[in-house]
Protein backbone atom coordinates (compact mmCIF):
# COMPACT_ATOMS: atom_id res chain seq x y z
CA UNK A 1 0.00 0.00 0.00
CA UNK A 2 1.50 3.39 -1.14
CA UNK A 3 1.86 6.05 1.72
CA UNK A 4 -1.79 7.65 1.68
CA UNK A 5 -0.67 10.75 2.80
CA UNK A 6 1.12 11.76 -0.45
CA UNK A 7 -0.15 13.63 -3.32
CA UNK A 8 -1.34 12.09 -6.43
CA UNK A 9 0.01 14.71 -9.25
CA UNK A 10 -1.59 14.97 -12.23
CA UNK A 11 -0.80 15.45 -15.74
CA UNK A 12 -4.34 16.83 -18.13
CA UNK A 13 -3.71 16.21 -21.93
CA UNK A 14 -6.01 18.42 -24.40
CA UNK A 15 -7.25 21.94 -22.62
CA UNK A 16 -10.68 21.73 -23.84
CA UNK A 17 -13.98 21.68 -22.62
CA UNK A 18 -14.13 18.76 -20.31
CA UNK A 19 -10.61 19.49 -19.18
CA UNK A 20 -12.00 22.56 -17.83
CA UNK A 21 -14.38 21.06 -15.64
CA UNK A 22 -12.45 18.06 -14.56
CA UNK A 23 -9.62 20.34 -13.14
CA UNK A 24 -12.51 22.36 -11.30
CA UNK A 25 -13.10 18.83 -9.56
CA UNK A 26 -9.39 18.15 -8.96
CA UNK A 27 -8.84 21.25 -7.27
CA UNK A 28 -11.49 20.26 -4.46
CA UNK A 29 -9.41 17.43 -3.21
CA UNK A 30 -7.04 17.12 -0.60
CA UNK A 31 -4.37 14.28 -1.93
CA UNK A 32 -4.24 15.63 -5.24
CA UNK A 33 -2.42 18.03 -7.61
CA UNK A 34 -2.90 19.28 -10.67
CA UNK A 35 0.90 18.91 -11.48
CA UNK A 36 0.72 19.70 -15.17
CA UNK A 37 -1.12 20.46 -18.72
CA UNK A 38 -0.39 20.34 -22.00
CA UNK A 39 -2.13 21.66 -25.14
CA UNK A 40 -1.27 22.01 -29.05
CA UNK A 41 -1.13 25.49 -28.53
CA UNK A 42 1.44 27.57 -25.95
CA UNK A 43 -1.02 30.15 -25.21
CA UNK A 44 -3.74 27.93 -24.23
CA UNK A 45 -1.81 25.85 -22.24
CA UNK A 46 -0.37 28.35 -20.63
CA UNK A 47 -3.99 30.16 -19.85
CA UNK A 48 -5.12 26.48 -18.72
CA UNK A 49 -2.41 26.62 -16.06
CA UNK A 50 -2.94 30.02 -15.02
CA UNK A 51 -7.09 29.83 -14.84
CA UNK A 52 -6.17 26.05 -12.41
CA UNK A 53 -3.04 26.88 -11.07
CA UNK A 54 -0.80 24.20 -12.53
CA UNK A 55 2.59 23.77 -11.53
CA UNK A 56 3.48 23.53 -15.52
CA UNK A 57 2.39 23.88 -19.06
CA UNK A 58 3.49 22.28 -22.13
CA UNK A 59 2.97 22.61 -25.55
CA UNK A 60 3.31 19.05 -26.48
CA UNK A 61 1.75 16.03 -25.45
CA UNK A 62 4.50 14.14 -25.50
CA UNK A 63 6.60 16.89 -22.74
CA UNK A 64 3.78 16.06 -20.77
CA UNK A 65 3.52 11.93 -20.94
CA UNK A 66 7.50 12.47 -20.55
CA UNK A 67 7.70 14.57 -17.17
CA UNK A 68 8.82 11.89 -14.74
CA UNK A 69 7.04 13.65 -11.93
CA UNK A 70 3.45 12.81 -13.04
CA UNK A 71 1.41 10.18 -11.61
CA UNK A 72 -1.86 9.88 -14.19
CA UNK A 73 -2.74 11.64 -16.72
CA UNK A 74 -6.41 12.36 -18.17
CA UNK A 75 -7.01 12.49 -21.47
CA UNK A 76 -9.44 14.75 -22.74
CA UNK A 77 -8.90 15.02 -26.83
CA UNK A 78 -11.32 13.79 -29.40
CA UNK A 79 -12.13 10.15 -29.10
CA UNK A 80 -10.13 9.14 -32.22
CA UNK A 81 -7.17 10.28 -30.23
CA UNK A 82 -7.75 8.46 -26.80
CA UNK A 83 -6.16 4.92 -27.90
CA UNK A 84 -3.04 6.73 -28.95
CA UNK A 85 -2.28 9.10 -26.21
CA UNK A 86 -3.65 6.24 -23.67
CA UNK A 87 -0.93 3.95 -24.80
CA UNK A 88 2.04 6.46 -24.81
CA UNK A 89 1.00 7.57 -21.77
CA UNK A 90 1.39 3.96 -20.15
CA UNK A 91 4.21 3.18 -22.28
CA UNK A 92 6.07 6.14 -20.27
CA UNK A 93 5.03 4.87 -16.94
CA UNK A 94 2.03 6.93 -15.99
CA UNK A 95 -1.51 5.48 -15.15
CA UNK A 96 -4.34 6.78 -17.31
CA UNK A 97 -7.89 8.17 -16.96
CA UNK A 98 -9.03 8.79 -20.62
CA UNK A 99 -12.57 10.04 -21.29
CA UNK A 100 -15.36 8.19 -22.61
CA UNK A 101 -15.78 6.31 -25.05
CA UNK A 102 -12.37 5.37 -24.37
CA UNK A 103 -11.50 4.60 -28.31
CA UNK A 104 -13.85 4.59 -31.27
CA UNK A 105 -14.16 0.29 -31.74
CA UNK A 106 -13.14 -2.61 -29.97
CA UNK A 107 -9.94 -3.30 -31.91
CA UNK A 108 -8.25 0.32 -30.17
CA UNK A 109 -10.01 -1.01 -27.11
CA UNK A 110 -8.12 -4.42 -26.59
CA UNK A 111 -5.04 -2.58 -27.68
CA UNK A 112 -4.91 -0.17 -24.77
CA UNK A 113 -6.04 -3.54 -22.09
CA UNK A 114 -3.66 -5.35 -23.14
CA UNK A 115 -0.98 -1.76 -22.78
CA UNK A 116 -2.56 -1.54 -19.35
CA UNK A 117 -1.62 -5.30 -18.27
CA UNK A 118 1.95 -5.28 -20.22
CA UNK A 119 3.35 -2.06 -18.44
CA UNK A 120 1.23 -2.97 -15.24
CA UNK A 121 -0.44 0.71 -15.00
CA UNK A 122 -3.12 1.44 -13.90
CA UNK A 123 -5.97 2.41 -16.62
CA UNK A 124 -9.70 3.44 -16.73
CA UNK A 125 -12.38 4.55 -18.86
CA UNK A 126 -13.45 7.84 -17.22
CA UNK A 127 -17.53 6.94 -17.02
CA UNK A 128 -17.96 9.04 -13.87
CA UNK A 129 -22.21 8.72 -13.94
CA UNK A 130 -21.20 4.83 -12.91
CA UNK A 131 -19.57 6.17 -9.66
CA UNK A 132 -22.10 9.07 -9.05
CA UNK A 133 -23.83 8.89 -5.53
CA UNK A 134 -27.68 8.40 -7.10
CA UNK A 135 -26.01 5.33 -9.24
CA UNK A 136 -24.37 3.76 -6.65
CA UNK A 137 -27.56 3.55 -4.34
CA UNK A 138 -29.65 3.21 -7.86
CA UNK A 139 -27.78 0.06 -7.92
CA UNK A 140 -27.78 -1.06 -4.42
CA UNK A 141 -31.78 -0.90 -4.31
CA UNK A 142 -31.93 -2.88 -7.55
CA UNK A 143 -29.55 -5.69 -5.94
CA UNK A 144 -31.69 -5.97 -3.01
CA UNK A 145 -34.63 -6.16 -5.01
CA UNK A 146 -36.37 -2.70 -4.58
CA UNK A 147 -38.08 -2.62 -7.90
CA UNK A 148 -38.06 -6.45 -8.44
CA UNK A 149 -37.30 -7.57 -11.80
CA UNK A 150 -36.45 -5.15 -13.99
CA UNK A 151 -38.58 -5.10 -17.27
CA UNK A 152 -38.11 -1.56 -19.20
CA UNK A 153 -35.49 0.98 -19.24
CA UNK A 154 -35.97 4.80 -20.98
CA UNK A 155 -33.68 6.47 -21.69
CA UNK A 156 -32.62 9.18 -24.15
CA UNK A 157 -28.90 12.00 -23.72
CA UNK A 158 -29.86 14.31 -26.41
CA UNK A 159 -29.27 18.48 -27.07
CA UNK A 160 -29.05 20.54 -30.08
CA UNK A 161 -25.57 21.19 -31.36
CA UNK A 162 -25.12 23.91 -33.40
CA UNK A 163 -21.28 23.69 -33.93
CA UNK A 164 -19.23 23.64 -37.02
CA UNK A 165 -18.90 21.33 -39.81
CA UNK A 166 -14.91 20.44 -38.44
CA UNK A 167 -16.04 20.33 -34.77
CA UNK A 168 -15.12 16.91 -32.85
CA UNK A 169 -18.79 16.21 -32.52
CA UNK A 170 -19.79 15.95 -36.11
CA UNK A 171 -16.52 15.42 -38.06
CA UNK A 172 -15.72 11.48 -38.61
CA UNK A 173 -12.32 11.59 -38.23
CA UNK A 174 -12.19 12.33 -34.58
CA UNK A 175 -14.82 9.79 -34.19
CA UNK A 176 -17.75 12.22 -34.23
CA UNK A 177 -21.35 11.19 -34.36
CA UNK A 178 -24.11 10.88 -31.66
CA UNK A 179 -23.53 6.91 -30.75
CA UNK A 180 -20.20 7.46 -29.72
CA UNK A 181 -20.47 10.65 -27.77
CA UNK A 182 -23.65 10.79 -26.11
CA UNK A 183 -25.65 6.95 -26.80
CA UNK A 184 -22.66 5.73 -24.98
CA UNK A 185 -25.00 6.97 -22.04
CA UNK A 186 -28.03 4.65 -22.34
CA UNK A 187 -25.92 2.14 -23.66
CA UNK A 188 -23.77 2.39 -20.37
CA UNK A 189 -26.86 2.39 -18.04
CA UNK A 190 -28.82 -0.44 -19.81
CA UNK A 191 -25.50 -2.53 -19.95
CA UNK A 192 -24.68 -1.83 -16.03
CA UNK A 193 -28.09 -2.80 -14.75
CA UNK A 194 -29.11 -5.44 -17.43
CA UNK A 195 -25.88 -6.78 -19.05
CA UNK A 196 -25.06 -7.77 -22.65
CA UNK A 197 -27.94 -7.66 -25.24
CA UNK A 198 -29.35 -10.74 -26.58
CA UNK A 199 -30.56 -8.42 -29.50
CA UNK A 200 -29.66 -4.83 -30.63
CA UNK A 201 -31.87 -3.10 -32.98
CA UNK A 202 -30.97 0.87 -34.10
CA UNK A 203 -31.45 3.35 -36.84
CA UNK A 204 -29.55 6.27 -37.27
CA UNK A 205 -30.29 9.49 -38.99
CA UNK A 206 -26.65 11.13 -40.76
CA UNK A 207 -25.64 14.38 -41.04
CA UNK A 208 -25.93 15.22 -44.93
CA UNK A 209 -22.52 17.00 -45.01
CA UNK A 210 -20.33 15.23 -42.46
CA UNK A 211 -21.93 11.91 -42.51
CA UNK A 212 -21.91 11.24 -38.90
CA UNK A 213 -25.38 9.76 -36.99
CA UNK A 214 -26.87 12.90 -36.03
CA UNK A 215 -30.15 11.13 -34.10
CA UNK A 216 -29.89 7.26 -33.16
CA UNK A 217 -32.76 5.53 -31.74
CA UNK A 218 -31.48 1.68 -30.10
CA UNK A 219 -33.47 -1.22 -28.66
CA UNK A 220 -31.84 -3.16 -26.67
CA UNK A 221 -33.91 -6.90 -26.38
CA UNK A 222 -33.18 -9.23 -23.45
CA UNK A 223 -34.98 -12.73 -23.00
CA UNK A 224 -37.35 -10.62 -19.97
CA UNK A 225 -36.82 -7.05 -20.77
CA UNK A 226 -36.05 -4.16 -23.48
CA UNK A 227 -34.29 -0.69 -23.39
CA UNK A 228 -35.64 1.97 -25.51
CA UNK A 229 -32.70 4.29 -25.73
CA UNK A 230 -32.07 7.79 -28.06
CA UNK A 231 -29.37 9.67 -28.52
CA UNK A 232 -29.28 13.08 -30.53
CA UNK A 233 -27.38 16.46 -31.32
CA UNK A 234 -30.33 17.55 -33.67
CA UNK A 235 -32.92 18.56 -30.89
CA UNK A 236 -33.05 18.65 -26.78
CA UNK A 237 -35.20 15.71 -25.21
CA UNK A 238 -36.48 15.46 -22.21
CA UNK A 239 -33.01 13.29 -20.46
CA UNK A 240 -35.37 11.79 -17.54
CA UNK A 241 -34.54 8.10 -17.21
CA UNK A 242 -36.94 5.56 -16.30
CA UNK A 243 -36.06 1.89 -15.33
CA UNK A 244 -39.49 -0.01 -14.41
CA UNK A 245 -39.49 -2.67 -12.57
CA UNK A 246 -42.42 -6.01 -11.21
CA UNK A 247 -42.28 -4.41 -7.88
CA UNK A 248 -41.57 -0.61 -8.44
CA UNK A 249 -39.93 2.27 -10.50
CA UNK A 250 -36.74 4.43 -10.60
CA UNK A 251 -37.27 8.15 -11.71
CA UNK A 252 -33.30 9.78 -12.52
CA UNK A 253 -34.68 13.20 -13.50
CA UNK A 254 -33.07 15.23 -16.10
CA UNK A 255 -29.73 15.23 -16.63
CA UNK A 256 -30.23 11.79 -15.70
CA UNK A 257 -26.59 10.95 -16.44
CA UNK A 258 -25.36 13.19 -13.49
CA UNK A 259 -28.46 13.11 -10.76
CA UNK A 260 -27.66 15.00 -7.54
CA UNK A 261 -30.88 12.61 -6.10
CA UNK A 262 -33.60 10.23 -7.94
CA UNK A 263 -36.72 8.91 -7.14
CA UNK A 264 -38.38 5.25 -6.33
CA UNK A 265 -41.94 4.93 -6.98
CA UNK A 266 -43.76 1.81 -4.77
CA UNK A 267 -47.01 1.11 -4.24
CA UNK A 268 -48.26 4.64 -5.43
CA UNK A 269 -45.67 6.26 -2.92
CA UNK A 270 -42.60 8.13 -4.15
CA UNK A 271 -39.63 8.27 -2.12
CA UNK A 272 -37.47 10.84 -2.81
CA UNK A 273 -33.66 10.87 -2.00
CA UNK A 274 -31.15 13.50 -2.52
CA UNK A 275 -27.79 12.61 -2.99
CA UNK A 276 -26.05 15.78 -4.24
CA UNK A 277 -22.28 15.41 -6.02
CA UNK A 278 -19.45 16.30 -5.02
CA UNK A 279 -18.35 19.35 -6.91
CA UNK A 280 -19.32 18.89 -10.19
CA UNK A 281 -19.34 15.13 -10.28
CA UNK A 282 -15.70 14.17 -11.18
CA UNK A 283 -14.40 13.77 -7.95
CA UNK A 284 -16.00 10.54 -7.21
CA UNK A 285 -14.09 9.14 -10.36
CA UNK A 286 -10.71 10.48 -9.35
CA UNK A 287 -11.35 9.26 -5.45
CA UNK A 288 -11.60 5.66 -7.11
CA UNK A 289 -8.30 6.29 -9.19
CA UNK A 290 -6.41 7.13 -6.29
CA UNK A 291 -7.35 4.32 -4.11
CA UNK A 292 -6.17 2.10 -7.09
CA UNK A 293 -3.28 3.69 -7.73
CA UNK A 294 -2.17 3.24 -4.06
CA UNK A 295 -3.35 -0.74 -3.95
CA UNK A 296 -1.47 -1.24 -6.99
CA UNK A 297 -4.45 -2.08 -8.81
CA UNK A 298 -4.29 -1.92 -12.49
CA UNK A 299 -8.04 -1.57 -13.38
CA UNK A 300 -11.11 -1.08 -10.98
CA UNK A 301 -13.81 -3.11 -9.96
CA UNK A 302 -16.65 -1.08 -10.19
CA UNK A 303 -15.37 0.16 -14.00
CA UNK A 304 -13.55 -2.90 -14.88
CA UNK A 305 -11.25 -3.13 -18.14
CA UNK A 306 -13.83 -5.74 -19.10
CA UNK A 307 -17.12 -3.13 -18.36
CA UNK A 308 -15.36 -0.68 -20.78
CA UNK A 309 -14.86 -3.87 -23.24
CA UNK A 310 -18.42 -4.95 -23.27
CA UNK A 311 -19.86 -1.28 -23.83
CA UNK A 312 -17.60 -0.63 -27.05
CA UNK A 313 -18.85 -3.63 -28.33
CA UNK A 314 -22.37 -3.02 -27.69
CA UNK A 315 -21.77 0.35 -29.51
CA UNK A 316 -20.34 -1.22 -32.49
CA UNK A 317 -23.20 -3.58 -32.78
CA UNK A 318 -25.12 -0.45 -32.81
CA UNK A 319 -23.07 1.35 -35.21
CA UNK A 320 -23.11 -1.84 -37.67
CA UNK A 321 -26.41 -2.13 -37.48
CA UNK A 322 -27.34 1.83 -38.51
CA UNK A 323 -24.32 1.45 -40.79
CA UNK A 324 -21.99 3.79 -39.38
CA UNK A 325 -18.10 3.54 -39.88
CA UNK A 326 -15.19 5.64 -39.22
CA UNK A 327 -12.67 6.43 -41.94
CA UNK A 328 -9.70 4.81 -40.16
CA UNK A 329 -11.38 1.34 -39.42
N1 LIG B 1 -17.45 12.91 -19.04
C1 LIG B 1 -18.16 13.86 -19.61
O1 LIG B 1 -19.15 14.34 -19.11
C2 LIG B 1 -17.72 14.39 -20.95
C3 LIG B 1 -18.31 15.57 -21.41
C4 LIG B 1 -17.85 16.10 -22.61
C5 LIG B 1 -16.87 15.43 -23.32
N2 LIG B 1 -16.34 14.26 -22.85
C6 LIG B 1 -15.33 13.56 -23.62
O2 LIG B 1 -14.11 14.30 -23.53
C7 LIG B 1 -13.43 14.31 -24.78
C8 LIG B 1 -13.18 15.77 -25.15
O3 LIG B 1 -14.42 16.43 -25.28
P1 LIG B 1 -14.57 18.03 -25.14
O4 LIG B 1 -16.02 18.30 -25.15
O5 LIG B 1 -13.76 18.54 -24.03
O6 LIG B 1 -13.95 18.46 -26.54
P2 LIG B 1 -13.25 19.84 -26.94
O7 LIG B 1 -13.81 20.96 -26.13
O8 LIG B 1 -13.30 19.90 -28.40
O9 LIG B 1 -11.76 19.62 -26.46
C9 LIG B 1 -10.95 18.60 -26.96
C10 LIG B 1 -9.50 19.05 -26.91
O10 LIG B 1 -8.71 18.04 -27.52
C11 LIG B 1 -7.56 18.62 -28.08
N3 LIG B 1 -7.34 18.09 -29.44
C12 LIG B 1 -6.34 17.28 -29.82
N4 LIG B 1 -6.41 16.97 -31.11
C13 LIG B 1 -7.49 17.62 -31.59
C14 LIG B 1 -8.06 17.72 -32.88
N5 LIG B 1 -7.56 17.08 -33.93
N6 LIG B 1 -9.16 18.47 -33.02
C15 LIG B 1 -9.70 19.11 -31.97
N7 LIG B 1 -9.19 19.06 -30.71
C16 LIG B 1 -8.09 18.33 -30.53
C17 LIG B 1 -7.74 20.13 -28.06
O11 LIG B 1 -6.95 20.60 -26.99
P3 LIG B 1 -5.66 21.48 -27.24
O12 LIG B 1 -6.01 22.45 -28.34
O13 LIG B 1 -5.49 22.12 -25.93
O14 LIG B 1 -4.53 20.58 -27.62
C18 LIG B 1 -9.21 20.32 -27.70
O15 LIG B 1 -9.44 21.48 -26.94
C19 LIG B 1 -14.33 13.55 -25.76
O16 LIG B 1 -13.82 12.27 -25.97
C20 LIG B 1 -15.68 13.49 -25.08
O17 LIG B 1 -16.40 12.30 -25.35
C21 LIG B 1 -16.75 13.75 -21.68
Amino acid sequence: MKDQSKKIKWGIIGCGNIAHKFASDLSILQDTELFAVASRSEEKAKEFQLKHKATKSYSDYNQLIEDKDIDIVYIATPHSSHAEWSIKAMEQNKHVLCEKPLAINKKETSEILETSKRTNRFFMEALWTRFNPSFVEIKKLIREGAIGEIKYINADFSFKTDKPLNSRVLNLQLGGGAILDIGIYPAFLTYTLLGIPNEILAKSIFHKVTKCDMQTSMIFHYPNAQAVLYSSFASKSDMTAKISGTEGQIIIPDPWHVPQGFTLVKNDQKKTFDLPTTGIGFSHEIIECHQCIRENNIESKIWSHQNSLDLITILEKVRKQVGLNYPQE
